[in-house]
């Protein structure tokens, strides 16, 4: 099966890469629409546009299933997507809430990081809201500047920008808050920076959707398959 695959630029290739790791047999076709990021920013109009060029680019180059390895793209388009283009399976990349909320304690203290479009998206309130345990808690923390610092490979911003966000998740520590358990890196550009991230936040274990998406498109592709085979 031909898999195309787009982002915002090089974030996610973090998510081809588990991909990968499942289904080393499958050809892929990579779009790092770099040109246009951030998609944190952009107005829901603009970002519908860019989705569905990108689509159309996949398309024409032959992809029989999509990935949207943008967690700002699925959490705001990945409906549209499946409405416009209703002949092509589309896996979206989330912020993986459920796995942090699984793997946490039942009291943990919870931050996933995110681009602004993300954290103010609907469904990444829905996804808190339908797996976060009575005793947790899921602060959102939208990271301006971070996704594009990272995609320039700009690392005094990048240090500038972890900083910003540790000082003001220490001053609510200082405030009462509990230690934060589980970061969620809840955009596929971070996984790039995953050892500076944990330096941040030694003590915090670190979880992103590379591979539930991975996992997900590896049983469509298999559910495929027994179809064709069973005709
Ligand atoms: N890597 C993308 C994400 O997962 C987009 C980052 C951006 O362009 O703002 O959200």
């Amino acid at each position: 099966m031909i898999i195309g695959i787009f982002d915002s630029g090089e974030g996610g290739k973090t998510v081809m890469s588990e991909i990968k790791k499942l289904l080393p047999n499958e050809k892929y076709i990579y779009f790092g629409d770099s040109k246009n990021c951030p998609y944190g920013t952009k107005p829901l109009d603009e970002l519908k546009k860019i989705v569905s060029e990108n689509t159309e680019y996949l398309l024409a180059r032959g992809a029989e299933l999509i990935v949207v390895a943008c967690n700002t793209a699925t959490t705001q388009t990945i409906d549209f997507l499946r409405t416009t283009f209703p002949e092509i399976p589309f896996v979206g990349t989330e912020p993986a809430v459920k796995k942090a909320c699984d793997e946490s304690s039942d009291t943990a203290r919870i931050v996933l990081l995110a681009t602004e479009g993300t954290a103010k998206a609907a469904r990444t309130h829905e996804l808190v809201s339908l797996n976060k345990k009575p005793g947790q808690t899921v602060e959102i923390l939208a990271c301006p500047g971070l996704a594009r610092a990272i995609e320039d490979k700009n690392s005094e911003k990048i240090e500038e920008i972890l900083s910003e966000i540790c000082s003001a998740l220490q001053s609510s520590e200082k405030q009462g808050s509990r230690t934060i358990e589980t970061v969620i890196l809840g955009c596929t550009h971070y996984p790039l920076i995953r050892d500076q991230i944990q330096t941040k936040f030694p003590r915090a274990k670190l979880v992103d959707g590379g591979e539930g998406v991975a996992k997900e498109v590896k049983r469509i592709i298999e559910s495929r398959a027994s179809q064709a085979y069973n005709k």
